[in-house]
């Protein structure tokens, strides 16, 4: 744990300057980055929980326990299906419902400071989990916030500054399900026919132990598993009848991307993205799932044979990451793929089964699926107060320094650009900065070069979700890389995360409303974030 001791030094170092007045820039209060350590009278909970983050001993492998980091909680207040205990290190899975008021006591009891961030929940910035609030071991912080968003499936996990890629590889996340009215008159698939799938991968040692990467090439192209496990099991399997299922899929993982499609090529159908449901079910022939995406589908396994199965794979695609040389699209599998090769690993783009559904019952009846599904807020580009000038996100991974509109993370920092009105609704253009990127590296010019020697990261903005406005590919590719994932990209629903393929740009609509303060935008590769490709919008 020494690594831990010293990030820990630094850190405490660091908050003893952080937290003074006088090393805060003007638009952060000095009362808004203090620690919320007490609840709020006028804040009447309909829920309240209590978290706990914990050293833990946990079977995950045959043999010896492995030691996690766990959150553990427990229900104060409240209806008692808002909290359930997951098996293994993943935390509970915590159930709300639109509009009701929450209360999360977090304890923290690791050798190390962190702090929970509600990832895809619409809260204020002291109830964001901002890195600014880590509290140190014993230490305590107090959530207070209202369910503003609608229906579906978000998650929760730590976001310490430079400990989050350590600290959720370690264990510590979970998953948010939200239900409303409008969700619950369609009697989707409920109880034990609504499952979590939540996706990860892991290496373990030969005493069961969780290996991580510590060499900066390797976090620059960030963590492989060899192992996936799925709601934190190896190769499971999950026991299913001849109906109708809702499967609420998470990838979990620091940096692996999942192309998931049926093992027979059955299309998946999907109800939900990131935001929640879709207005309408879709249906795809695989779909892309970067870290911290969620799609929720509909399996039905009705007609399917008794003791049969069927596999929930990942499978191949190209083009995610670096190239070191042109045109070797089979054979050179890139940086990523001599790194798994080093460490006898799992390649990012191979295939591998994920979970394996086991068909052992027979029912008759079977919910249909609905033709519509929700009224989703609709959002135009007449509403952003910035059609013409959109802001920008430029990822660029100069001088093997990932950054964001050509800087790193500073906890308190916002540039101009960086500073959006209240109660707008902002055009957003992700790109790739490829100028600054091929300078970095060695005087490579853009075009084919650029695309080859930038990777895929999955950028997430904090507070609302959005909406995507286009994808385009600004490079041409010449190695039909893009080829392989390009239809499994669902651009009907709302998202808080959204992957960027090497070459491609984006543009999204994304409304900044009710709340003020600092929100992060970031890479969810969180070996990305961690090295700081992470930065603040300062609403105000
Ligand atoms: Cu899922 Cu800023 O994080
Ligand atoms: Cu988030
Ligand atoms: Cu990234």
């Amino acid at each position: 744990m020494t690594h831990y001791d010293h990030k820990r030094r630094e850190f405490l170092q660091r908050t003893a300057l952080g937290v003074m007045a006088t090393a805060l820039p003007g638009f952060v209060l000095a009362e808004d980055s203090q620690i919320n350590s007490r609840p709020s009278n006028a804040f009447k909970p309909d829920v309240e929980v209590e978290f706990i983050s914990q050293v833990a001993e946990i079977p995950i492998m045959s043999g010896a326990n492995t030691s996690v980091f766990k959150y553990y909680g427990k229900l104060l207040k409240g209806p008692k299906t808002s909290l359930k205990t997951m098996p293994g290190y993943l935390g509970p899975i915590l159930n709300l419902m639109r509009g009701q008021k929450v209360r999360i006591w977090f304890y923290n009891q690791l050798p190390e400071p962190s702090i929970i961030h509600w990832h895809g929940m619409h809260v204020p910035q002291k109830m964001d989990g901002h890195p600014m609030y880590a509290i140190d071991q014993g230490g305590k912080y107090v959530y207070e916030f209202e369910v503003k968003n609608p229906a579906g499936t978000n998650w929760y996990h730590s976001h310490t500054h430079e400990m989050t890629a350590t600290q959720v590889y370690s264990g510590l996340a979970g998953l948010i399900t939200v239900t409303d009215e409008q969700e619950q008159k369609l009697d989707l698939p409920s109880g034990e026919f609504d499952i979590p799938i939540i996706i990860q991968d892991r290496r373990f040692t030969v005493g069961n132990q969780l290996q991580y990467i510590h060499r900066m090439r390797e976090r620059m192209m960030g963590f492989l598993g060899d192992t996936i496990l799925v709601n934190g099991k190896a190769n499971s399997t999950i026991p299913v009848k001849t109906r109708a299922y809702r499967l609420r899929v998470l990838n979990g993982s620091n940096s692996r991307i999942y192309k998931l499609g049926w093992e027979d090529s059955t299309p998946l159908t999907v109800i939900g993205t990131d935001g929640g449901l879709l207005e309408k079910p879709e249906t795809y022939p695989y779909i892309m799932l970067a870290p911290a995406e969620r799609v929720e589908l509909w399996v039905d396994f009705s007609g399917r044979e008794l003791g049969s199965n069927l596999e929930l794979r990942s499978l191949e695609y190209h083009g995610t990451m670096p190239h070191m040389h042109g045109g070797m699209r089979h054979g050179g599998r890139g940086m990523g793929g001599g790194m798994g090769m080093m460490m006898g690993g799992l390649h990012q783009g191979e295939t591998f089964p994920i979970i394996k559904f086991y068909i052992t019952k027979k029912v008759s009846d079977t919910p249909t699926l609905p033709k519509t599904l929700v009224k989703m807020r609709s959002l135009t580009e007449q509403e952003a107060s910035n059609p013409d000038r959109p802001l920008s996100i430029a990822i660029s991974m100069q001088h093997m320094s990932p950054q964001l509109n050509g800087r790193s993370f500073e906890m308190y920092d916002a540039m101009s650009v960086e500073k959006i009105p209240v109660n707008t609704i902002q055009k957003i253009r992700i790109s790739h900065d490829n100028k600054s990127m091929s300078g970095g590296m060695g005087g490579m010019r853009g075009g084919g070069m650029g695309m080859m020697m930038s990777m895929a990261h999955p950028i997430h903005l904090h507070g609302q979700q959005f909406k995507i406005l286009s994808r385009t590919l600004k490079i041409q590719d010449t190695s039909d890389s893009y080829a392989t994932v390009k239809d499994g990209f669902i651009i009907s629903g709302w998202k808080d995360t959204v992957l960027v393929m090497p070459g491609e740009e984006i543009e999204i609509l994304k409304p900044f409303e009710d709340y003020t303060g600092l929100f992060l935008y970031h890479c969810h590769n969180l070996e990305h974030e961690d090295m700081g490709m992470m930065r603040n919008f300062y609403v105000s």
